[in-house]
């Protein structure tokens, strides 16, 4: 039956048929907003290809926490910048990393804020590598994959122990889901789910998140360990790969380049789909907006629903505080 009996127009024509037909929603509760911790005290310094966040420090990191809870954002994830680096990332495992001072604190000021912390070596390294850098088979200097396993076991270790609520694995080293599972149970500490970036692609948007972050590569790139943009049917092997290790929540990132991806993760698994709306996409969308190119809270919102509809149920995105407020 088609025209003019079918007329599609006909349920857009007012707001209230076009709520009643609207097929996708994001709301607050899907929404994770990441938060960069620095050492010190009294700190807020602008990232400026990030309009909007900041370096904090854990003193004024719990004050923004305590916003992005009253705004209605149920989840934040945390990234640390060490005071110093060295070969093995140090600062990433030790008792008193600056990651663990931001759990405690927040944990005491937010106790039903769910706090989940980034694990990964590359803020913590001196050579900006996700892992231990040594030399492969070709002559090259490269991650070693095994050796970066037990790094990233203490990590996670550490910050269980100082109370988060979620781990996020995010280095990409193969086995390092199961590794990370084994260790927390053993130390018994089983309830801690793991949300793992399991299909991270080796992606240009990661831009302005390495100077925020300070985590720059000092040399080469990461093609040898994060995905290659080209391949799809590898994110699912990786998927598929996460989930039998433990992963609670798998994770697709960047997330708009990549929503083919989020599409097939959700109709092939049951498991919570996570996506990460990165900090180049978010950057490209602040640039338009301040130049009066487009609107950012509509172009922000669009792309939330998109995510949504590829398949997501979780977005980790720059955007959770506001688009939480824009959603009361
Ligand atoms: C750490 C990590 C990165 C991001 C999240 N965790 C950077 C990278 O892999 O270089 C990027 C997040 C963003 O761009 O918003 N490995």
């Amino acid at each position: 039956m088609g025209f003019p009996t079918t007329r599609l127009r006909r349920l857009r024509r007012n707001e209230t048929f076009r709520r009643m037909v609207r097929e996708t929603l994001v709301y607050r509760d899907d929404l994770v907003m990441p938060l960069f911790v620095r050492p010190g005290s009294g700190v807020k310094r602008a990232i400026s290809s990030m309009p909007g966040n900041y370096q904090f420090s854990p003193d004024t990191l719990v004050e923004e926490a305590r916003s992005v809870e009253a705004a209605g954002v149920p989840a934040v994830l945390l990234f640390g910048i060490p005071d110093s680096k060295d070969a093995v990332g140090s600062r990433a495992y030790a008792a008193d990393a600056v990651v663990c001072r931001a759990v405690e604190g927040i944990k005491k000021a937010c106790p039903s804020l769910c706090v989940i912390t980034d694990v990964c070596l590359c803020e913590y390294t001196d050579h900006g590598h996700c892992g231990v850098v040594t030399e492969n088979r070709d002559g090259a200097r490269d991650v070693d994959n095994d050796a970066t396993l037990d790094l990233l076991v203490k990590e996670a270790l550490a910050h269980a122990r100082a109370g988060a609520d979620m781990v996020a694995p995010s280095d990409m080293m193969d086995g390092r889901v199961g590794a990370i599972r084994a260790a927390l149970d053993n130390a018994d500490m089983p309830e801690v789910p793991i949300m793992a970036y399991s299909a991270k692609y080796a992606s240009a948007f990661y831009g302005p998140f390495r100077d925020a972050a300070e985590s720059p590569p000092q040399f080469g790139d990461r093609a040898s360990y994060q995905m290659d943009p080209p391949n799809a049917r590898e994110a699912l092997r990786e998927i598929a790969l996460d989930i039998e290790e433990g992963a609670d929540i798998v994770m697709v990132k960047p997330a708009l380049p990549y929503l083919d991806i989020v599409r097939r993760a959700a109709d092939r698994f049951d498991a919570p789909i996570a996506a990460y709306h990165v900090s180049g996409e978010f950057a490209a969308i602040k640039a338009a907006a301040a130049n009066g190119w487009l609107d950012e809270r509509r172009a922000a919102l669009e792309i939330l629903t998109a995510i949504r509809r590829a398949g997501a149920k979780l977005i980790l995105t720059y955007w959770a505080k506001d688009a939480a407020t824009w959603l009361e």
